[in-house]
């Protein structure tokens, strides 16, 4: 008959004698507590910072794993000269086959039961809290510092600021989730060597479908009827002239309880497929759009663009089926031109906006190129100072306060929207959401891709929108609308 201590000793001393589960059994001891109390503190949320996660189930959670493991490879294979004597192969065999000895093996039995189970529950403990830390907007967006804070900054001024990363990135099932830590494991590598590309490539290849993602929370018959669209812009003379842009914007939907779908939705309703070829890998030359309706009737509409080289030199073509980030694909990491990054600082009191010819030196100092942040922010405040010191000289001696709050505003309207480190300038990553350099909706809509028949694709300002005013102070529109405040 063994006795409970028998076990212990067996179990101890098996240890003792296999250097691989001594070494196993001193990593799963020491780290131990340590992850225990760390989970627990994580789970509270007492840790704010973004490596404390990696360090809990990256390296304290696979340690634990490791040293457990390699106890019991230690007991089964490495065993040392003397014999281990319960834990040793040969000795469970016997025990196991001959049934009066397997009456007195009970008490192990139970022992290693009870271990299991702990051993399971701290096992399943932190691989749930590990996967929900890799899913975190923490490990995407902070853990690789440099490498993500231009997308983790704009995302964070986004409206999806409370949207997780993985929303987009991953999104539900199994697939893509084995997808995207095989990816993740490779990037990490990438981060860890310096491989990875300045900037971070972009159009994401890939990406999700996105209706498969965005449809998760946006469903795309509900953006109903119009939207009126305002835009403040400052202009850059001496007086900073506030001026705006109100348009009706035919947002429309994609079919919503028995109406047709309509307006700039009308794309993505069920009935029109729409299908276009692309010559270079950023998708800004597009050769051919298939749109293809319900019942099988197909419009083919060719453009002699093909012929035109891709503005980046990178000529890699392909099809794809148009969805919502062919429009929508700056969702989140928006960066603004320089123009809307500084009025949206003034509109919103940040450089304020009496000082004269702001707007136009601000302009001049935040395009220059910079090596860094630093030097950018050093640099914008020692322009920006010599300049009105010696074109306002009284101003600048009595309103000094009010030059500097405008630095700083200045100073954040660059560093939210430019990243030297990873190579980012203004207009780096286009938008395709509107117009600008005859990019965005007009690669298609420009009146150049033509079908046989000669139908085109409509490039009449009054397709998408109805301009109500254009760069006008206190526009009388605005006035009819919102009253005469
Ligand atoms: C609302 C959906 C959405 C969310 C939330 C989101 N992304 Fe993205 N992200 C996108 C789309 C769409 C693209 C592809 C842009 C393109 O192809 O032009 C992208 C592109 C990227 C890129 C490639 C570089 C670039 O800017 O194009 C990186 C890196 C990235 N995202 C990281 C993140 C991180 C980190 C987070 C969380 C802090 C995050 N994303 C959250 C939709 C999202
Ligand atoms: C997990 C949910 C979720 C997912 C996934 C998601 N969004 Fe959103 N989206 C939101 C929420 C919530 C808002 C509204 C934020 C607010 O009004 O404060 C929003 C707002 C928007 C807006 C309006 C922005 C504005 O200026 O008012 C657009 C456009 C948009 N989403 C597009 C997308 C696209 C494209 C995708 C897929 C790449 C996507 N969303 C994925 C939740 C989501
Ligand atoms: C043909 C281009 C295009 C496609 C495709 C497209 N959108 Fe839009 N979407 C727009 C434009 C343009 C607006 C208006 C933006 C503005 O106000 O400046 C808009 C507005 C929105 C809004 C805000 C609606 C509101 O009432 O303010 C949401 C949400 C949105 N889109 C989600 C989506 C989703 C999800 C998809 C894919 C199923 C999608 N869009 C496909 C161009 C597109
Ligand atoms: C990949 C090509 C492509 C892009 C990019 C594109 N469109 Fe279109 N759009 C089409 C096609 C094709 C039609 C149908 C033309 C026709 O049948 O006359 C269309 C039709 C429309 C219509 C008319 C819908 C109706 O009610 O009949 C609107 C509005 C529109 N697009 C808005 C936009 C806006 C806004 C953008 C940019 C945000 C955009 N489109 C980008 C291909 C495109
Ligand atoms: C295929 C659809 C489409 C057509 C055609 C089109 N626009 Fe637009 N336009 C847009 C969208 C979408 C935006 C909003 C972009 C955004 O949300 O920032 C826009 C924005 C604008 C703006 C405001 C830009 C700003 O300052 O932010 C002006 C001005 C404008 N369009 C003028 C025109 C004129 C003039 C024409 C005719 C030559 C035209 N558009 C044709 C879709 C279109």
């Amino acid at each position: 008959m063994i006795r409970f201590t028998d076990i212990i000793k067996a179990f101890v001393g098996g240890i003792a004698r296999s250097k691989v589960s001594l070494l196993g059994a001193i990593m799963a001891t020491v780290t131990f507590p340590v992850l225990l109390v760390s989970a627990m503190l994580d789970m509270q949320g007492v840790v704010e910072n973004p490596y404390f996660g990696f360090i809990i189930y990256m390296v304290l959670g696979p340690t634990f794993l490791l040293g457990l493991l390699l106890v019991f490879l230690g007991l089964f294979f490495f065993k040392g000269k003397e014999e281990v004597g319960i834990f040793t192969y040969d000795y469970l065999k016997e025990q196991f086959t001959e049934p009066d000895k397997f009456v007195r093996v009970r008490k192990f039995i139970m022992l290693a039961t009870g271990l299991t189970l702990l051993n399971i529950f701290i096992v399943l403990l932190t691989s749930y809290t590990g996967y929900h830390y890799t899913e975190s907007v923490a490990f995407c967006g902070q853990f690789c510092h440099t490498v993500m804070a231009p997308e983790y900054t704009a995302y964070q001024n986004s409206p999806h600021s409370r949207v997780k990363c993985v929303e987009c990135h991953i999104g539900s099932g199994a697939q893509w989730f084995a997808k995207s830590k095989i990816s993740g494991v490779r990037q990490l590598f990438a981060v860890a060597l310096g491989t990875y590309s300045r900037p971070i490539e972009t159009p994401v290849h890939g990406l999700r479908p996105a209706r498969e993602t965005c449809e998760e929370c946006h469903r795309p018959e509900l953006f109903h009827g119009e939207k009126l669209y305002v835009k403040d812009k400052y202009l850059p003379d001496e007086k900073n002239t506030h001026v705006q842009t109100v348009l009706l914007m035919k947002v429309g939907h994609g079919g919503y309880r028995g109406q047709q779908a309509h307006g700039i939705h009308w794309h993505v309703a069920p009935e029109n497929k729409i299908t276009y070829t692309h010559t270079d890998r950023a998708r800004q030359q597009i050769s051919e759009v298939v749109l293809e309706k319900r019942d099988g009737t197909k419009i083919v509409f060719a453009s002699d663009r093909a012929a035109e080289s891709a503005p980046d030199g990178k000529q890699e073509g392909g099809v794809r089926v148009m969805d919502c980030v062919d429009c929508h694909n700056r969702p989140t990491h928006i960066y603004l031109t320089a123009d809307e990054a500084l009025d949206l600082k003034m509109l919103g009191g940040k450089i304020p906006t009496a000082l004269p010819f702001i707007k136009q030196q601000a302009l001049e100092v935040v395009n220059k190129e910079y090596v860094s942040t630093e030097e950018a922010k050093n640099s914008i405040a020692t322009q920006l100072r010599t300049w009105y010191q010696e074109k306002y000289p009284a101003l600048y001696k009595s309103n000094i306060l009010m030059i500097e709050q405008a630095i700083t505003g200045i100073q954040q309207a660059y560093e939210e929207n430019v990243f030297p480190s990873m190579k980012i300038g203004w207009n780096t990553y286009p938008n395709f959401l509107g117009h600008k350099n005859e990019s965005g909706c007009f690669r298609c809509h420009d009146d150049g891709h033509t079908t046989k028949a000669g139908g085109t694709i409509s490039m009449d300002c009054e397709t998408c929108h109805i301009i109500l005013a254009e760069d006008e102070p206190a526009p009388e529109i605005l006035k009819t609308l919102r009253g005469s405040k």
